[in-house]
């Protein structure tokens, strides 16, 4: 089993959670390039992504770069292949919970990126649309608020409302 991203916060769990898996971090494999010669699996959890939102706009190029051409090279070895996808995917109008065969109408660079990498990754890839994602490294809601929470008497969270 094969984890790219091995250093970000959802690499880090599967390859707590999987220790005889091989994990790959972005030195060891930038998956903007094909995949390394030899590299071989029979499942891959890929997880190494371009994260940034708000870059993605500044950058959508780059983010295209990671979250599509890098969800390619991944399918190209062949395997069973997991990716992440996003709620970004959608325009957060619908006033019900999402279901896998709404329309998906991203807003912005970051969702387009991730809606094109879910095409990339083949119609034999299991794509998992999460909304968040919380863990122990990296920055996360929970983290963000355990520290703010630290700091200040009050803390204004912004619910973002289309
Ligand atoms: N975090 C959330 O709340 C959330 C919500 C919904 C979906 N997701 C999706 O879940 C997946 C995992 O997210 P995460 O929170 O674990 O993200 P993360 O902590 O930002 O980790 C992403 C990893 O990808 C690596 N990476 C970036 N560009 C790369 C490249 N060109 N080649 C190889 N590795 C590269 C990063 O390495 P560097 O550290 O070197 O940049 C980092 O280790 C992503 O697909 C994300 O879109 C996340």
């Amino acid at each position: 089993m094969l984890v790219t991203g091995a250093g970000g916060q959802l690499g880090h769990a599967l390859l707590e959670a999987f220790p005889s898996a091989r994990g790959l971090t972005r030195a060891e494999w930038d998956v903007t390039q094909p995949p390394p010669p030899g590299l071989a699996a029979d499942l891959v959890l890929h997880t190494a992504a371009w994260t940034d939102v708000d870059g993605a706009e500044d950058d959508p190029q780059g983010a295209a770069a990671v979250n599509v051409g890098g969800v390619q090279h991944a399918a190209s070895l062949g395997v069973p292949l997991v990716v992440w996808s996003t709620d970004y995917v959608f325009d957060g109008t619908k006033r019900e919970p999402y279901v896998e065969s709404d329309a998906a109408s991203p807003l912005g660079a970051y969702g387009r990126t991730k809606l094109h990498g879910e095409a990339a990754a083949g119609e034999t890839a299991w794509v998992v649309r999460s909304s968040w994602l919380f863990g122990p490294t990296s920055r996360n809601f929970v983290r963000t608020m355990l520290r703010l929470g630290a700091e200040r008497d009050e803390v204004a969270v912004g619910v973002h409302q289309p």
